[in-house]
């Protein structure tokens, strides 16, 4: 059961023309291409875990609730390579000894971490699992690459998961991933891990072959939807509210295009924060729900897509919450 909801954003925001201002691009090329038109950049000094906390801190506020069984963190940009990094938002919460790992399913980790919260809960020895999805994509790009550079974006966003009944409204799933690792190399970094260690020199920026990761997005995105869509029973077979991985609005409009879903009913938060990785899906569902697109009883289907390559989709039934 989702029960708490919290997100943040670092607060400078960057807007298109700033980056026009170092790199060969245009607000034009950023907005008709991509959809958008801001994003937030955490200030120097600034790493995911202080992030993390922020939006940890609200969703368990959101929740009521000032303890949890474990601590999940979706990323691709811990604080350090070693050790994790959920341990020490963990312990900067308050939390205590508790479970605390980090999952990394790049822009799928918030999918990937809510079935892994909720598979915990259903095993029996958790009853509640704060689950955050955090990145910092401005550290790991090339300042000079023009391709990534106008897409990410910082952020994070948490979700509360406690026990629960099926039919209660916050209930999760079904629950479909999926994973692709013959195309591993289309979302990439390099060097850092041990087949390129940092001391032989590679690449340390992360690399993406756009125009391919676009196609490869609409049909796994669709087809796990689609999956979801069939093992729920809701009327018409499709949800009130598509929020979908905000990597790029073609993107989401074509997937909701392929189910035969009004774009009016997909939500659209990449135009003020841009790719935000693992904390996208919260963050989105947080402004859905400052915007009032998502309510009690709201049939929402997320969907998400990132590097591995991975993806999935999930139904959940909104519940009644409140942010803070
Ligand atoms: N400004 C101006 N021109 C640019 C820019 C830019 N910022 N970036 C690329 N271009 C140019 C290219 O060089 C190319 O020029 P050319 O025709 O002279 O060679 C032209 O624009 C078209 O480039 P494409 O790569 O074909 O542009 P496209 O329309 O595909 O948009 C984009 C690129 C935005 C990256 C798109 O492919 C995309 O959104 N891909 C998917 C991203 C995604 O879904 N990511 C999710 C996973 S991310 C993760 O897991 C962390």
């Amino acid at each position: 059961m989702l029960c708490g909801l919290g997100a943040w954003l670092p607060p400078r925001i960057v807007p298109n023309s700033e980056l026009a201002d170092t790199l060969d691009t245009s607000d034009e090329w950023i907005t008709s291409r991509t959809g958008v038109r801001t994003r937030h950049i955490a200030d120097a000094g600034m790493a995911t875990s202080d992030l993390a906390v922020q939006a940890g801190e609200r969703a368990l506020k959101s929740a009521g609730m000032s303890n949890v069984d474990a601590v999940v963190l979706a990323t691709t940009t811990p604080d350090h390579p070693c050790p994790a990094t959920a341990p020490t938002v963990s312990a900067r919460l308050g939390l205590g000894t508790v479970a605390a790992f980090d999952v990394n399913a790049v822009c799928s980790g918030f999918l990937y971490g809510l079935m892994v919260g909720a598979g915990m809960i259903a095993a029996g020895d958790t009853s509640s699992v704060l689950l955050i999805g955090a990145d910092t994509y401005s550290r790991i790009l090339d300042p000079a690459d023009r391709s990534t550079r106008v897409i990410f974006g910082d952020g994070a966003g948490a979700v509360v998961l406690r026990a629960g009944d099926p039919d209660e409204p916050g209930a999760i799933g079904p629950i479909d991933l999926g994973s692709d690792g013959d195309n591993n190399n289309l979302i990439a970094i390099a060097a850092g891990g041990s087949r390129e260690p940092f001391h032989d020199g590679g690449d340390p920026y992360f690399r993406m072959r756009g125009k391919e990761v676009f196609r490869h997005a609409v049909v796994r995105m669709t087809q796990s939807a689609q999956t979801v869509l069939r093992r729920t029973e809701w009327p018409g077979g499709l949800p009130d509210l598509l929020v979908a991985h905000q990597a790029n609005v073609r993107i989401v409009h074509a997937v909701a295009d392929q189910l035969g879903l009004p774009r009016e009913q997909c939500a659209i938060h990449l135009d003020r924060v841009g790719n935000t990785a693992a904390a996208s899906l919260p963050l989105a569902l947080a402004d859905a729900v400052t915007t009032r697109r998502l309510t009690a009883g709201t049939r929402v289907l997320l969907a998400s897509f990132g590097g591995g390559l991975t993806w999935g989709a999930c139904a959940v039934r909104w519940p009644e919450l409140s942010l803070t």
